[in-house]
């Protein structure tokens, strides 16, 4: 196969929802239908249950779960699928926006009793700053859900986001009769069967003005669905796929994920129209997918489980050309060309090692703590990927060392935790004081714990009071000047040495907004 037919058939993607909306149920079912697992119950949910929060052990049996299911690769009707696992607690959010820079394209599922939920608008705004198309399944349809129109109505208006269903449910809950798909004119009606290879009943409807359909799902609901198309036709334009890889439209889908009902359309529709591997921009120009020469960045680091062993995988994304085992590839971070003997690449559960691999996929390389999360590989050209930032934290803590003898260990294992992404560092330009930023309290309780069992370094917390980070630029060299030295008691640098202004509450954020116009206050670290 040429490198071009490698690219048009790969699909890299990641399923995002709120906690209970059914990602992993999904993700299950998919994998189940490529045949990349054979029973249900294979994957495991990676969501930390609540009350659960300062349960170390099931932080770490998380982690563990997660560096198995990071990537779940498989093959179906000759397309290869990569879906990338995002962690569900909300916690965690940094790092699902961060495997939201490898992918091509986004399934968000919503619960249908519960609309849209805080942490499924939040992961959309990140879809919208990349332009990501997606597709929304609305699932659980097998209960009692909001009415169809309404759910249009709040996907559209919350997530802003031009709708277009491509399916359309008859009634939910109790009297749920199956889904309409308004494109091939067919029925699926529904059966309750949470087995894998459930192959719901289709049933061709030439016309639904005709009794065929009042026979399929009785008079009351037939005359219900004819109305709801009409509506449907009436009021939304016919699906543009140029508008969803635009990220301006996004199809949406109605089905019940534990019952595999619906699923298979989705897979079929996704096949069909989500995009294959875009190009990726970098500081200096565009990288397209086909380029014959090697592009890749680093999007996550995973610490391995093992204490005694403090090797970690990283997860390179490939961009263009392709990946070869034991070849020389330069790290452009450090200038060093770097084999790897032991690449590995993901499918379903199993891990294992890989000779090539192509843009879309992710390769595990084996880390003794030198790379860092947006790190890029080439065959020599000095390139860095953009659009992998790291977003404002919104708690913060003085990190202190709570043992002298361990001095090292802690610089050395803060050092090695934020480049995995885990937190963010910023040094008080007032007292010099360490602050680590995060996006939710479990990060600290991860770090402590961390610097202790994998470093054998011990800290303490101390509070200080911010409401937000942002990193700060102006042309105005004066009044940036003045800024800095006014708010000195609240400025601090980044990891890479950038002005970052520690406001206190939003209110002086706002003056300081007011005050100092010529001043950019930027709430990603890439502007
Ligand atoms: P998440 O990864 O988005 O957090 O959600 P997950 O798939 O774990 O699903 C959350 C809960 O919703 C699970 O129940 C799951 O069985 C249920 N669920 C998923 N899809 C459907 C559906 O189509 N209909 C109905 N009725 N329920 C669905 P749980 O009781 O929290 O977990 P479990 O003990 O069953 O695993």
């Amino acid at each position: 196969m040429t490198l071009r037919e490698e690219i048009e058939r790969r699909r890299t993607f990641a399923i995002i929802s709120h906690p209970d909306a059914g990602k992993t149920t999904l993700t299950e079912k998919l994998l189940l239908f490529g045949g990349a697992i054979h029973v249900a119950g294979a994957v495991k949910s990676n969501k930390i249950k609540r009350g659960a929060t300062s349960d170390f052990m099931e932080i770490e049996r998380q982690r563990g779960i997660s560096v198995a299911t990071s990537v779940m690769g498989f093959e179906y009707e000759g397309v290869k699928i990569n879906i990338l696992d995002t962690p569900g607690h909300e916690d965690f959010a940094e790092d699902t926006y961060r495997t939201l820079t490898a992918v091509d394209s986004v399934i968000i599922v919503i619960d249908g009793a519960k609309g849209v939920e805080t942490q499924t608008r939040k992961l959309m705004n990140v879809c919208r700053m990349r332009n990501t198309p997606v597709i929304v399944f609305i699932n659980k349809l097998d209960r009692p859900c909001k009415d169809p129109f309404d759910l249009l109505d709040e996907v559209e208006k919350e997530l802003q986001i031009r709708v277009r269903p491509l399916a359309f449910p008859i009634s939910s809950g109790q009297t749920f009769k199956g889904v309409y798909n308004l494109y091939e004119h067919n029925i699926n009606l529904f059966t309750s069967d949470q087995r894998q290879t459930a192959d719901a009943s289709t049933v061709e409807i030439d016309d639904i003005a005709s009794t065929q359909l009042d026979e399929l799902v009785g008079g009351k609901f037939a005359a219900q669905l004819r109305n709801d198309v009409e509506l449907v036709e009436g009021v939304y334009e016919p699906f543009d796929r140029e508008e969803y890889l635009k990220g301006h439209l996004a199809p949406i889908f109605f089905g019940s994920a534990i019952n595999n009902f619906g699923v298979r359309e989705l897979l079929e529709c996704f096949i069909r129209i989500a995009p294959s591997p875009r190009p990726s921009t970098t500081q200096t120009r565009t990288v397209m997918p086909d380029e014959p020469k090697l592009t890749g960045f680093i999007f996550k680091i995973h610490a391995n489980m093992d204490p005694n062993h403090r090797d970690r995988i990283a997860f390179l994304k490939i961009c263009s050309g392709v990946f070869e085992r034991n070849r020389n590839y330069l790290h452009v971070g450090s200038g060093k060309m770097l084999k790897f003997s032991a690449p590995t690449a993901f499918m379903a559960e199993k891990k294992s090692v890989i000779d090539t691999a192509y843009p879309g996929d992710i390769v595990g390389l084996h880390d003794s703590g030198n790379f860092k999360i947006g790190d890029t590989f080439t065959e020599g050209e000095k390139l860095k990927f953009t659009g992998i930032p790291s977003f404002s934290p919104e708690l913060f803590r003085y990190i202190e060392n709570a043992d002298p003898m361990k001095f090292k260990q802690l610089a050395k294992g803060i050092d090695q935790l934020m480049d995995e992404g885990v937190a963010q560092l910023f040094v008080s330009s007032l007292n010099g004081r360490k602050i680590i930023g995060t996006v939710g309290a479990l990060q600290f309780e991860v770090i402590e714990y961390r610097l202790e069992h994998e470093y054998g370094a011990k800290c303490r917390w101390e509070p200080i009071s911010i409401h937000k980070a942002c990193w700060i630029e102006s042309d105005n060299a004066a009044q940036l000047a003045d800024f800095k030295m006014r708010k000195h008691a609240n400025m601090a640098t980044d990891k890479h040495g950038r002005d970052v202004f520690l406001a206190d509450t939003s209110y002086s954020l706002a003056l300081a907004q007011e005050k100092f116009p010529d001043i950019r206050f930027h709430f990603t670290s890439e502007f």
